[in-house]
């Protein structure tokens, strides 16, 4: 994307859609959903859209027709449509790094053409995806051997961020499918509580590292990996050190020169490419622990999920358009109604860790205060994306999502068809998600709560308010392939969002900072004598009280 180009746009609070929706905002602020539920009893299905398997209700939003009439035109002055093709067409839209961004290209068909400066990237995908099948199918059949001759039969990622979320999330959401003759585990943090937690009960003989980074420098990971190194060695007694790495690790990166030096041959690396963001990298060389739990096979019918939500978004009008309007509806909440988080619900025991996944695709992506070209916005970002699974979170924080202060939009998330049948589990649980979106949206009124027989100085007590909003999606059965179209849905929400916004969700400067520091803190925690502390007063004092006491 050129300079002129991104500049071309006039400022998000200037377009004509931005400004009648203010006006509009402060016709329908107060409109209550049991009003346009009564006002249309057809609401309920019509305000539905479908696409990649994923069936979306989001009726009971505090929308009217005119709303949403207004943030689609919203969504088309801020280009979201140009910025989505430019996207799938390989052009450098993210700025500040000046790269691509074309993770849709890691799930494009084998014989689909994505060029990048005149490279059609494809076949170098479906290369890296062959190998690393070649290399999953002698894991799962055991034929992949230690240095001691034993198959390996543990297998330990080491990565965080996108090298560990995208990984852990998939392979917990998708165990069903895994071979459970494997342990599969991910070490992520730097703390190395992890890494012996994770290791205490494998046997080195059968346990194979795959060491996942895209830059190869990240201090946690490399701090893992040397650890991981040391632990397997100081277990295989006297293996030779270069058959044992060669044997027990492989890699996942971008960088082969490190990977290099570290001491893994790069014929038992998988490659990716800049154009990959990390936390969109886990259809990528990343996924590689999720392909050998479930499979190559499996991990196909993954991508293809991808691959199928990636067209409906390329494809289909604004108005079903199902990142589209997921998109479009953050922001109402965000910018209008100042809504400050965003909570994932999944009715999923599998889903576990998806809340957590999406807190990195959706904060690192959208948290940012300043446009393309470098302006402080004057308006919100990001919200806060938080949650975990249903019924759980219901014992714990959903209280304040029915009668807090705050408006908390959620998504619940639920499959028709459950894949442990355990009658009558699956009603129980199914339940709850229908009756939680319809305590939120309708509440309870205080002649309601009176009716009941309930004594008038606790009547307030007992009533809820409604007119919380929430998106219901709901997919037949959790899959590869439906879990790839929903990872691709928040993917390109995150997209329209960011577009609308006019920030570039590609990079993350942010984090940097911290990264810098600690690196110059390491040193001085570890010097031999008292060292010379240049930080702040409470920096300082802190060092050397954790100096003092730490044994
Ligand atoms: O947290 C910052 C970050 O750069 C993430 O974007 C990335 O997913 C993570 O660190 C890990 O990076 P790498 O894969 O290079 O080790």
């Amino acid at each position: 994307m050129s300079a002129s180009s991104r500049s071309a746009r006039p400022p998000l609070t200037q377009l004509p859609a931005w400004q009648a929706l203010e006006a509009h905002f402060g016709e329908v602020r107060d409109t209550h959903l049991r009003d346009l539920f009564a006002s249309d009893p057809n609401r309920g299905e019509r305000l539905t859209a479908e696409g990649a398997g994923l069936y979306l209700d989001y009726s009971k939003n505090r929308v009217t027709d005119e709303t949403l009439r207004l943030l689609l035109a919203l969504a088309r002055e801020a280009g979201v449509e140009e910025r989505r093709d430019a996207m799938f067409a390989g052009e450098r839209i993210n700025v500040t790094e000046n790269r691509a961004v074309l993770h849709t290209a890691l799930r494009a068909p084998r014989g689909a053409t994505v060029n990048v400066d005149g490279e059609n990237v494809v076949p170098g995908v479906q290369e890296v995806l062959d190998r690393m099948s070649a290399f999953a199918e002698q894991v799962r059949n055991r034929t992949w051997l230690g240095a001691t001759g034993k198959p390996i039969r543990n297998v330990v990622n080491i990565g965080i961020g996108g090298s560990d979320l995208g990984p852990v999330m998939a392979y917990e959401a998708l165990k069903h499918y895994a071979d459970r003759g494997l342990t599969v585990r991910f070490v992520s943090n730097v703390d190395g509580t992890d890494l012996v937690e994770k290791t205490r009960d494998l046997d080195p003989q059968e346990t194979l590292f795959i060491v996942s980074s895209k830059t190869f420098t990240t201090q946690e990971t490399m701090a893992n990996a040397r650890s991981a190194r040391a632990w397997l060695l100081a277990g295989l007694g006297n293996a030779d050190e270069g058959t044992a790495i060669a044997r027990h690790f492989v890699a996942v990166s971008t960088n082969a020169a490190e990977v290099e030096k570290f001491g893994i041959d790069t014929a038992n690396m998988f490659g990716f490419r800049d154009w990959v963001g990390g936390r969109y990298s886990v259809d990528s060389a990343i996924g590689l622990s999720l392909m050998v739990a479930i499979g190559p096979e499996g991990f196909r019918d993954f991508l293809a999920g991808f691959h199928e939500m990636d067209e409906h978004f390329r494809s289909t009008p604004l108005e079903q358009n199902l990142p589209v309007l997921l998109g479009v509806l953050g922001v109402w909440y965000r910018n209008f109604f100042g809504a400050q988080t965003h909570a994932v619900l999944p009715y999923d025991q599998y889903l576990a860790y998806f809340p957590a996944y999406l807190q990195q695709l959706d904060m690192e992506s959208n948290g940012k205060h300043v446009t393309l070209d470098g302006q402080a916005v004057d308006y919100d970002t990001g919200p806060v994306v938080w949650g975990q699974p249903g019924t759980n979170g219901q014992h714990a924080f959903y209280q304040l999502i029915h009668q807090g202060t705050t408006l908390i939009p959620c998504d619940f998330l639920g499959f028709c068809q459950t894949l442990n049948p355990l009658p009558p589990h699956h009603d129980l649980l199914m339940a709850n998600v229908f009756a939680q979106t319809e305590a939120l949206a309708f509440g309870k009124t205080e002649e309601q709560v009176l009716a009941e027989g309930v004594a008038a100085d606790l009547a307030p007590h007992r009533e809820f308010e409604g007119n919380r909003p929430t998106n219901t999606i709901l997919a037949d059965r959790l899959t590869p392939r439906t879990l790839g179209a929903l990872i691709a849905l928040y993917e390109h929400k995150v997209f329209v969002q960011g577009a609308i916004w006019n920030i570039n969700s590609f990079d993350q400067w942010g984090v940097e900072l911290g990264k810098v520091l600690a690196g110059k803190i390491v040193p001085e925690l570890q010097a031999e004598g008292e060292p010379k502390l240049a930080h702040d007063s409470s920096t300082n004092a802190l060092i050397r009280r954790y100096r003092a006491r730490r044994g």
